[in-house]
């Protein structure tokens, strides 16, 4: 078991009608003057961003908005976020929406706070001194954003999409109504799912010393999300299903399923970043895409904990040697991919790199993990390549 530091400042109001409480919150925090941060629309459709309006109204709280984040946020909206916060003198960031609209608060928080330019964190040549407190609505359970430390922007020029993690932005408080994701696409819904899953999987995948309490509550997080998944995609609007994928997205990114680990893989999420950054795909569909690939070039260095997650997190039984359940289990996993709608392969993601675009993304992946990446197995720029050109020719 490896030493740990598990910091989860985030105060969480959850269930029905979460969302009323946002003045008081607000209050709490003893917020003058907010930013009000928000997508493309489905907030504004939907009425909530009305409601959070007047819950600012009427208790006297000013605000400034900016809405339109698109999904793999943009810098360049990063950049006038900033100087809008600075101008209007903003002192809190609210985020009505899902980790998109929360990651570009976060760098909007660190530009304001920090200074110079925000891309520096993201290139990882200076690191943050300061982040604007941040809050938020939460309308989409996925990316985990509303508890995590992480922040992912993508450059607009050369689609650069690059993470930075600092606790410094972990949200002061999260407002969590699972009504509110009833409006989501069932695509959507199931990015979420995926994403949820892959953050656990990427702390479970790791070599060296483990923690049994960790993996028991990794194992029953991914079961759950995998049995809700599938209730939601017959009854999207079955609340407690949605209920568990909420809590879920927040519990499997907020450090609690790698406590004892060794600070997780996550070279399936580094691989998927340039796919986001390039491509504009949706992340989850991105993950679900390349895990395979990855988990067939990796089991046999992480044999141990493969044939684990297929005996208890896929249900995998019957005889066979190790390497044969570990594949059976890997197999289940991208059955269930398929089973919600989500790609196992590039072609299925809709994306067909030439040769030459597999080394662009292997070389920028490489670049972002500065040369090494992973824990289950370590991959160097070679490796990623491999791993594309299996994604690809599958
Ligand atoms: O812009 P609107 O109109 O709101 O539409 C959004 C968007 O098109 C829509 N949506 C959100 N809530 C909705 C809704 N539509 C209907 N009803 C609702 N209630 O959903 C679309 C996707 O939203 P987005 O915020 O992009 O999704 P998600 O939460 O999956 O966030 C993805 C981003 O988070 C990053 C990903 O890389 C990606 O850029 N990640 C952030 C992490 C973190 N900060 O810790 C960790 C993750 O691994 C991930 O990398
Ligand atoms: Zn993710």
């Amino acid at each position: 078991m490896h030493n740990f530091t598990y910091y989860t400042p985030t105060k969480v109001v959850f269930g029905r009608g979460a969302e009323d409480q946002v003045g008081r919150l607000l209050q709490e925090q003893k917020a003058q003057k907010v930013l009000l941060h928000y997508g493309g629309g489905s907030a504004e459709r939907s009425g909530l961003l009305s409601k959070v309006r007047a819950a600012m109204t009427g208790t006297g709280i000013a605000y400034v908005e900016l809405g339109g984040v698109v999904p793999n946020p943009r810098l360049s909206l990063v950049y006038e976020g900033i100087e809008l916060a600075k101008r209007e003198k903003v002192d809190f960031i609210l985020v009505v929406g899902g980790g998109s609209v929360i990651d570009s608060a976060k760098a909007i928080g660190y530009g304001v706070a920090s200074g110079g330019d925000v891309w520096d964190f993201y290139e990882h040549t200076r690191v943050a001194t300061g982040c604007l407190p941040i809050g938020a609505v939460l309308t989409l359970s996925a990316a985990g954003s509303e508890m995590s430390c992480g922040s992912v922007i993508t450059k607009d020029e050369g689609g650069v999409k690059r993470a930075y993690d600092d606790d410094l932005s972990r949200p002061k408080f999260a407002l969590m109504n699972p009504e509110l994701t009833m409006t989501l696409p069932d695509y959507q819904t199931a990015c979420g799912c995926t994403d949820i899953l892959m953050h656990t999987m990427e702390r479970y995948f790791t070599s060296g010393g483990n923690m049994k309490l960790t993996d028991s509550l990794a194992e029953a997080l991914m079961r759950t999300v995998m049995e809700n998944a599938h209730i939601l995609k017959k009854e999207p609007a079955n609340y407690d299903a949605r209920a568990e994928i909420m809590w879920a997205s927040s519990l499997s990114h907020n450090g609690l399923t790698g406590c004892g680990n060794n600070g997780g893989d996550f070279s399936t999420h580094m691989l998927e970043h340039e796919l986001g950054g390039l491509y504009d795909v949706a992340h989850g569909a991105g993950l679900a895409a390349m895990w395979g690939s990855w988990a067939r070039y990796v089991y046999r260095d992480c044999l141990n904990r493969f044939v684990k997650f297929a005996h208890n997190v896929m249900g995998v039984s019957g005889g066979g040697s190790d390497e044969e359940v570990a594949l059976k289990g890997i197999e289940a996993m991208e059955d269930f991919f398929r089973s919600i709608g989500m790609p196992t392969s590039l072609k299925e993601l809709g994306v067909n790199p030439t040769e030459e675009e597999l080394k662009k993304m292997a070389a920028m992946c490489s670049a972002a993990a500065g040369g090494r990446q992973g824990s289950a197995k370590v991959l160097e720029e070679e490796d990623m390549l491999k791993i594309y050109r299996m994604a690809a020719e599958r």
